[in-house]
């Protein structure tokens, strides 16, 4: 039987929904060794995703808030673990809601495009890009994702192989640089 039709209530500046039933917590304990530097503080919240609750079939879109906190471990800004869907050819489409950030894209042959996320663009992400969200900021950086309900997530690649690239802070602002740990 066709689903209802409904709404759901979006907080621009905290990610926050209405109604609210599935929120994951990431703290920096949860990206050990997803970074260049040590962790500190492993106990540090990095992300908050809040999901819109939908059966995670291909017929239907799915769709999440990220909230990412401003910060770095070493040089480089907080970031989203990042992943491939499980399914590769799965797209999914980025609304930056506040803060600003850059959306990291990898091909599994290694090449990247980095896009600038900031209040009022839509990233589109093809399908067979990983993608990472990089919170450049000083303010949480906020964005709606909708993306395809059967889509899921191998996050096993970047954790074994890393992001051919890493954002850093530089002299005159964020850097995009090769990440010298990853496994080609
Ligand atoms: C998705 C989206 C997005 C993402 C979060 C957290 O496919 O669901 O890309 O909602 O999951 O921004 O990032 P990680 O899933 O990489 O931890
Ligand atoms: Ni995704």
């Amino acid at each position: 039987a066709p689903l209802e039709p409904f709404a759901v209530t979006i907080d621009f500046a905290t990610g926050a929904l209405v109604p609210d039933p599935d929120v994951l917590d990431r703290r920096l304990a949860d990206l050990d060794g997803y970074f260049v530097a040590d962790i500190d503080d492993p106990g540090v919240g990095a992300y908050t995703v809040h999901e819109v609750r939908v059966p995670p079939t291909g017929n239907n879109l799915l769709s999440s808030t990220t909230v990412l906190a401003p910060g770095k471990v070493g040089d480089e800004y907080f970031f989203t673990k990042g992943h491939f869907h499980a399914i590769r050819d799965r797209a999914e489409i980025y609304l930056t809601l506040s803060g600003e950030g850059l959306l990291v894209m990898a091909l599994e042959d290694g090449r990247t495009v980095t896009k600038e996320m900031r209040p009022g663009i839509a990233n589109y992400v093809p399908g067979h890009w990983a993608h990472r969200s990089v919170n450049t900021g000083t303010t949480p950086l906020v964005f709606y994702a909708v993306y395809i309900g059967d889509a899921g997530y191998d996050y096993a690649t970047i954790a074994e192989r890393g992001f051919p690239v890493i954002v850093v802070e530089g002299e005159e602002g964020p850097e995009v640089r090769p990440n010298p740990r990853y496994v080609a």
